[in-house]
């Protein structure tokens, strides 16, 4: 397995290729077991002839001033450890001067799925986002790219900006990843003392409850969203939530009659430690 860490590497190492298909799993490092399904399954997309690419950036521009970019974790050695066992081909592990140069005046906007759910409480979140994305598309021109649906906003934004902008890569989707009581697993779950990781579990348990209820007939989505905040209220005093809310799949519109191609989406406080999840209604 290489580790490259400068744009002229990976593209000496690019044009060594045979014509092959080239998965890239983009993350912020810090793997854990749901990096490593994106990996597992960008292995077989891969398959024997392709190569596998995991990018390991903590993107400065995706963080707000108040966000924990300082405090992400970073742990290079560990991650390169995890993923040569997976059969990765390449790490691809820049600095933030090798990919942002210091005068850099180019912008990637994004002007409507960005607008809602953690992009209306994470101003300019999506826009660093597609930025490091699009450049890592750009140097490591990968055919095929592996999103968890865990950041359902994230990839749906991310199949947007390929299609809008005519970016020759495949995105595919992969079901979130979770703990055994059902916790989405997350970097960010290690903040969590022990009262609040008891009491984040509820927040898949409340979107499974409001799926029940969509089961058996309630498509008022107020309804619906009412039915998880009582949840929550009741079984995890210590949340706040930032929102619930009923969305359809690939546009984030709100649907106010929820239906099968609605999704549940949520982001909810423990203290200082902001954790997501969604739920894609009827199944
Ligand atoms: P990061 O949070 O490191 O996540 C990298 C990828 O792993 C994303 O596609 C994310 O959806 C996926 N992922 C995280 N937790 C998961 C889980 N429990 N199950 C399945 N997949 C999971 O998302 C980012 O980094 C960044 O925004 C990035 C796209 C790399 C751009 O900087």
């Amino acid at each position: 397995m290489l580790v490259l860490s400068t744009i002229n590497e990976v593209r000496a190492w690019h044009a060594g290729k045979i014509p092959a298909r080239i998965v890239l799993v983009p993350t912020m490092g810090a793997l854990h077991e749901g990096h490593l399904k994106l990996v597992h399954e960008a292995r077989q997309i891969a398959g024997p002839e392709g190569s596998v690419v995991v990018s390991i950036f903590v993107n400065p521009t995706q963080f707000g001033p108040n966000e924990d970019f300082s405090k992400y974790p970073r742990e290079l050695q560990a991650d390169a450890e995890k993923c040569e066992a997976a059969g990765v081909d390449m790490i691809f592990a820049p600095d933030a001067n090798e990919v942002y140069p210091p005068d850099r005046s180019m912008q990637v906007l994004e002007t409507s799925l960005s607008t809602t759910l953690c992009g209306a409480s994470r101003p300019g979140h999506f826009d660093g986002v597609c930025l490091v994305v699009l450049k890592l598309f750009n140097i490591i021109q990968p055919t095929h790219s592996v999103f968890g649906k865990k950041d359902y906003q994230q990839l749906a934004i991310i199949r947007r900006m390929t299609r809008d902008l005519d970016v020759p890569v495949e995105i595919i989707g992969i079901e979130t990843v979770r703990e055994p009581d059902g916790l989405a697993l997350s970097s960010r779950n290690r903040y969590l003392n022990q009262d609040e990781r008891d009491q984040a579990v509820e927040i898949r348990r409340g979107l499974e409850f409001v799926n029940e209820r969509f089961l058996s007939g309630e498509t008022d989505s107020n309804m619906l969203t009412a039915m998880f905040e009582k949840h929550l209220a009741y079984a995890a005093p210590l949340h706040r939530l930032d929102y619930i809310a009923c969305v359809n799949r690939d546009t984030l519109i709100p649907d106010p009659c929820a239906n099968d191609r609605s999704l549940l989406a949520t982001a909810v406080f423990f203290g200082k430690t902001r954790l997501i999840d969604n739920l894609e209604l009827g199944i």
